[in-house]
Protein backbone atom coordinates (compact mmCIF):
# COMPACT_ATOMS: atom_id res chain seq x y z
CA UNK A 1 0.00 0.00 0.00
CA UNK A 2 1.33 3.29 -0.88
CA UNK A 3 -0.29 4.85 2.10
CA UNK A 4 1.87 3.51 4.26
CA UNK A 5 5.33 4.41 2.51
CA UNK A 6 4.16 7.75 2.96
CA UNK A 7 2.68 6.91 6.96
CA UNK A 8 6.15 5.16 7.60
CA UNK A 9 8.24 8.54 6.23
CA UNK A 10 6.69 10.73 8.49
CA UNK A 11 7.26 8.47 11.84
CA UNK A 12 10.63 7.67 10.60
CA UNK A 13 11.40 11.15 10.51
CA UNK A 14 9.20 11.89 13.57
CA UNK A 15 11.11 9.55 15.70
CA UNK A 16 13.93 12.14 16.73
CA UNK A 17 11.47 14.27 18.71
CA UNK A 18 8.77 12.54 19.12
CA UNK A 19 9.45 12.11 22.93
CA UNK A 20 9.75 16.14 23.22
CA UNK A 21 6.57 16.57 23.65
CA UNK A 22 4.74 15.96 27.40
CA UNK A 23 1.31 14.71 25.76
CA UNK A 24 3.43 11.69 23.90
CA UNK A 25 5.86 10.94 26.75
CA UNK A 26 5.24 13.21 30.44
CA UNK A 27 7.62 13.77 32.08
CA UNK A 28 6.04 14.32 35.71
CA UNK A 29 5.84 11.48 38.10
CA UNK A 30 2.49 12.53 39.01
CA UNK A 31 1.11 11.93 35.25
CA UNK A 32 3.05 8.88 35.06
CA UNK A 33 1.56 7.19 37.86
CA UNK A 34 -1.69 8.17 36.50
CA UNK A 35 -1.14 6.63 33.40
CA UNK A 36 1.05 3.24 35.51
CA UNK A 37 -2.16 2.98 37.52
CA UNK A 38 -4.53 3.32 34.77
CA UNK A 39 -3.04 0.83 32.01
CA UNK A 40 -2.72 -1.39 35.24
CA UNK A 41 -6.38 -1.49 36.11
CA UNK A 42 -6.89 -2.21 32.20
CA UNK A 43 -4.29 -5.58 31.67
CA UNK A 44 -5.09 -8.50 33.08
CA UNK A 45 -2.95 -9.52 36.30
CA UNK A 46 0.77 -10.02 35.03
CA UNK A 47 2.44 -11.46 33.81
CA UNK A 48 0.41 -12.20 30.57
CA UNK A 49 1.76 -11.33 26.84
CA UNK A 50 0.80 -8.24 25.63
CA UNK A 51 1.17 -6.80 22.07
CA UNK A 52 1.00 -3.23 21.27
CA UNK A 53 0.40 -2.49 18.41
CA UNK A 54 1.91 1.16 16.85
CA UNK A 55 4.04 1.42 19.47
CA UNK A 56 6.36 4.11 18.96
CA UNK A 57 9.11 4.53 21.20
CA UNK A 58 7.47 2.26 23.80
CA UNK A 59 5.65 4.47 26.39
CA UNK A 60 2.75 1.31 26.97
CA UNK A 61 5.31 -0.70 25.75
CA UNK A 62 7.56 0.03 28.69
CA UNK A 63 4.96 0.40 31.04
CA UNK A 64 2.87 -2.84 30.54
CA UNK A 65 7.28 -4.13 30.32
CA UNK A 66 7.61 -2.77 34.23
CA UNK A 67 4.03 -4.17 35.72
CA UNK A 68 5.75 -7.31 34.97
CA UNK A 69 3.95 -8.24 31.65
CA UNK A 70 5.95 -9.99 28.46
CA UNK A 71 5.61 -7.32 25.60
CA UNK A 72 5.88 -7.63 21.40
CA UNK A 73 6.19 -4.19 20.12
CA UNK A 74 4.84 -3.72 16.98
CA UNK A 75 5.39 -0.64 14.38
CA UNK A 76 5.39 0.14 10.60
CA UNK A 77 8.80 2.86 11.48
CA UNK A 78 11.99 1.28 12.32
CA UNK A 79 13.17 4.51 13.76
CA UNK A 80 10.46 4.79 16.35
CA UNK A 81 11.09 1.17 17.24
CA UNK A 82 14.68 1.77 17.66
CA UNK A 83 13.71 4.58 20.48
CA UNK A 84 12.03 2.00 22.09
CA UNK A 85 14.66 -0.63 22.35
CA UNK A 86 17.08 1.76 23.60
CA UNK A 87 14.53 3.24 26.57
CA UNK A 88 13.98 -0.72 27.24
CA UNK A 89 17.59 -1.23 27.39
CA UNK A 90 18.41 1.36 29.99
CA UNK A 91 16.10 0.64 32.21
CA UNK A 92 17.03 -3.23 31.34
CA UNK A 93 13.64 -4.19 29.81
CA UNK A 94 12.71 -7.20 27.91
CA UNK A 95 10.56 -6.05 25.02
CA UNK A 96 10.10 -7.92 21.80
CA UNK A 97 10.38 -5.74 18.70
CA UNK A 98 8.61 -6.36 15.35
CA UNK A 99 8.25 -3.87 12.20
CA UNK A 100 5.43 -4.61 10.47
CA UNK A 101 1.85 -2.84 9.57
CA UNK A 102 -1.18 -3.19 11.99
CA UNK A 103 -2.84 -5.19 10.15
CA UNK A 104 -0.35 -7.95 9.97
CA UNK A 105 0.82 -8.20 13.40
CA UNK A 106 3.18 -11.69 14.65
CA UNK A 107 2.07 -14.35 16.85
CA UNK A 108 1.81 -15.00 20.21
CA UNK A 109 5.12 -16.51 21.71
CA UNK A 110 5.55 -20.42 20.94
CA UNK A 111 4.45 -21.25 24.85
CA UNK A 112 1.64 -18.71 24.48
CA UNK A 113 -2.10 -20.01 23.59
CA UNK A 114 -2.11 -16.08 21.78
CA UNK A 115 -2.08 -12.49 23.34
CA UNK A 116 -3.69 -12.24 26.38
CA UNK A 117 -3.99 -8.38 25.55
CA UNK A 118 -3.82 -6.48 22.51
CA UNK A 119 -3.29 -2.68 23.34
CA UNK A 120 -2.95 0.46 21.61
CA UNK A 121 -2.69 4.01 22.07
CA UNK A 122 -3.29 6.75 19.31
CA UNK A 123 -2.79 4.55 16.38
CA UNK A 124 -6.53 3.71 15.07
CA UNK A 125 -6.64 7.38 13.59
CA UNK A 126 -3.87 6.78 11.51
CA UNK A 127 -4.71 3.41 9.81
CA UNK A 128 -6.44 3.23 6.35
CA UNK A 129 -8.53 0.62 7.56
CA UNK A 130 -8.84 0.12 11.16
CA UNK A 131 -11.47 -2.71 11.47
CA UNK A 132 -9.17 -4.85 9.05
CA UNK A 133 -6.17 -4.19 11.88
CA UNK A 134 -8.58 -4.65 14.61
CA UNK A 135 -9.87 -8.05 12.94
CA UNK A 136 -5.81 -9.30 12.68
CA UNK A 137 -5.40 -8.27 16.75
CA UNK A 138 -8.61 -10.96 17.46
CA UNK A 139 -7.51 -13.62 15.31
CA UNK A 140 -3.83 -13.73 17.13
CA UNK A 141 -6.09 -12.82 20.67
CA UNK A 142 -5.95 -15.94 23.24
CA UNK A 143 -9.13 -17.32 24.88
CA UNK A 144 -10.47 -14.27 26.98
CA UNK A 145 -7.99 -12.12 25.49
CA UNK A 146 -9.04 -7.97 25.91
CA UNK A 147 -8.42 -5.47 23.67
CA UNK A 148 -7.48 -1.64 25.22
CA UNK A 149 -7.61 0.60 23.04
CA UNK A 150 -6.45 4.10 24.11
CA UNK A 151 -7.27 7.06 22.33
CA UNK A 152 -8.26 10.60 23.37
CA UNK A 153 -11.58 12.93 21.62
CA UNK A 154 -9.88 15.64 19.10
CA UNK A 155 -10.41 17.33 15.91
CA UNK A 156 -13.53 17.57 14.13
CA UNK A 157 -15.44 14.59 15.29
CA UNK A 158 -17.25 16.32 17.77
CA UNK A 159 -17.38 20.61 17.80
CA UNK A 160 -16.57 21.47 21.21
CA UNK A 161 -13.34 19.63 21.17
CA UNK A 162 -12.61 21.09 17.53
CA UNK A 163 -12.82 24.71 18.94
CA UNK A 164 -11.01 23.85 22.14
CA UNK A 165 -8.10 22.55 20.16
CA UNK A 166 -8.09 25.91 18.03
CA UNK A 167 -7.50 27.60 20.87
CA UNK A 168 -4.91 25.61 21.95
CA UNK A 169 -3.04 26.22 18.88
CA UNK A 170 -3.45 29.91 19.58
CA UNK A 171 -2.33 29.79 22.94
CA UNK A 172 1.03 28.00 21.73
CA UNK A 173 1.43 29.85 18.76
CA UNK A 174 1.50 32.96 21.51
CA UNK A 175 4.04 30.96 23.55
CA UNK A 176 6.24 29.92 21.17
CA UNK A 177 6.03 26.13 22.20
CA UNK A 178 7.43 23.61 19.99
CA UNK A 179 4.50 21.56 17.57
CA UNK A 180 4.12 17.97 19.07
CA UNK A 181 5.08 16.76 15.71
CA UNK A 182 8.00 17.84 13.09
CA UNK A 183 5.36 19.15 10.59
CA UNK A 184 2.29 18.07 9.59
CA UNK A 185 0.90 14.97 8.54
CA UNK A 186 0.14 14.76 4.61
CA UNK A 187 -3.08 16.14 3.84
CA UNK A 188 -3.55 14.00 1.48
CA UNK A 189 -3.00 10.53 3.76
CA UNK A 190 -4.85 12.22 6.31
CA UNK A 191 -7.90 13.05 4.00
CA UNK A 192 -7.65 8.91 3.25
CA UNK A 193 -8.08 7.72 6.48
CA UNK A 194 -11.59 7.40 8.58
CA UNK A 195 -10.44 8.65 11.48
CA UNK A 196 -7.99 10.81 10.14
CA UNK A 197 -9.71 14.16 10.93
CA UNK A 198 -10.53 13.58 14.76
CA UNK A 199 -11.57 10.88 16.61
CA UNK A 200 -14.72 10.18 18.45
CA UNK A 201 -15.52 7.70 21.72
CA UNK A 202 -18.23 6.77 19.60
CA UNK A 203 -16.39 5.97 16.26
CA UNK A 204 -13.65 3.71 18.16
CA UNK A 205 -16.61 1.85 19.77
CA UNK A 206 -18.25 1.25 16.66
CA UNK A 207 -15.04 -0.09 14.54
CA UNK A 208 -14.46 -2.73 17.70
CA UNK A 209 -17.85 -3.89 17.57
CA UNK A 210 -17.41 -4.02 13.61
CA UNK A 211 -14.28 -6.10 14.22
CA UNK A 212 -15.59 -8.85 16.06
CA UNK A 213 -14.24 -7.64 19.76
CA UNK A 214 -17.70 -8.21 21.58
CA UNK A 215 -19.59 -5.33 24.53
CA UNK A 216 -16.68 -3.07 24.12
CA UNK A 217 -16.93 -0.94 27.46
CA UNK A 218 -15.86 2.89 27.67
CA UNK A 219 -13.90 3.88 30.28
CA UNK A 220 -12.29 7.60 30.93
CA UNK A 221 -9.18 8.59 31.85
CA UNK A 222 -10.09 10.81 34.68
CA UNK A 223 -7.10 10.53 36.59
CA UNK A 224 -4.76 11.17 33.86
CA UNK A 225 -6.39 14.30 32.64
CA UNK A 226 -6.38 15.71 36.08
CA UNK A 227 -2.81 15.13 37.10
CA UNK A 228 -1.90 16.78 33.55
CA UNK A 229 -4.07 19.38 34.01
CA UNK A 230 -2.39 20.17 37.44
CA UNK A 231 0.43 20.73 35.37
CA UNK A 232 -1.16 23.55 33.14
CA UNK A 233 -0.46 27.21 33.69
CA UNK A 234 -2.84 30.08 32.65
CA UNK A 235 -4.33 30.59 30.17
CA UNK A 236 -3.42 26.61 29.48
CA UNK A 237 -5.37 25.59 32.66
CA UNK A 238 -8.69 27.37 31.75
CA UNK A 239 -8.81 25.29 28.28
CA UNK A 240 -8.66 22.17 29.74
CA UNK A 241 -7.09 18.89 28.38
CA UNK A 242 -7.63 16.78 25.52
CA UNK A 243 -10.77 13.98 26.96
CA UNK A 244 -8.70 10.48 26.96
CA UNK A 245 -10.74 7.10 27.22
CA UNK A 246 -9.87 3.98 26.57
CA UNK A 247 -12.24 1.54 24.72
CA UNK A 248 -11.79 -2.75 26.07
CA UNK A 249 -13.18 -5.40 24.73
CA UNK A 250 -13.07 -9.21 25.17
C1 LIG B 1 0.84 8.75 17.50
S1 LIG B 1 2.07 7.52 17.46
C2 LIG B 1 1.67 6.60 18.93
C3 LIG B 1 2.88 5.89 19.47
C4 LIG B 1 2.66 5.22 20.83
N1 LIG B 1 1.60 4.24 20.78
C5 LIG B 1 2.38 6.22 21.92
O1 LIG B 1 1.36 6.09 22.58
O2 LIG B 1 3.20 7.14 22.12
C6 LIG B 1 1.51 6.45 16.17
C7 LIG B 1 2.44 5.26 15.94
O3 LIG B 1 1.79 4.36 15.04
C8 LIG B 1 2.72 3.89 14.08
N2 LIG B 1 1.95 3.51 12.89
C9 LIG B 1 1.34 4.32 12.01
N3 LIG B 1 0.71 3.59 11.09
C10 LIG B 1 0.92 2.30 11.39
C11 LIG B 1 0.54 1.06 10.80
N4 LIG B 1 -0.25 1.01 9.71
N5 LIG B 1 0.97 -0.08 11.37
C12 LIG B 1 1.74 -0.06 12.47
N6 LIG B 1 2.14 1.07 13.07
C13 LIG B 1 1.74 2.24 12.54
C14 LIG B 1 3.64 5.06 13.88
O4 LIG B 1 4.89 4.65 13.33
C15 LIG B 1 3.76 5.63 15.29
O5 LIG B 1 4.82 5.03 15.97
Amino acid sequence: MAILDDIRRFWDDDAATYDNAPGHHPTSAAVQGAWTAALESLLPRPPSTVLDCGAGTGFLSLMAARLGHRVTALDLSSQMLAKLRAAAGAEDLDIATVVAPAHEPPTAPADAAGFDAVIERHLLWTLPDPVAALRAWRALAAPGARLVAIESMWGDADLLEALRGRAWNVVKRFRGTAPDHHGPYPVAVRGALPLGTGTHPRAVAALVAEAGWTTPRLIRLHDVEWTSKLEQRLPERLLGVVPRFAVVAT
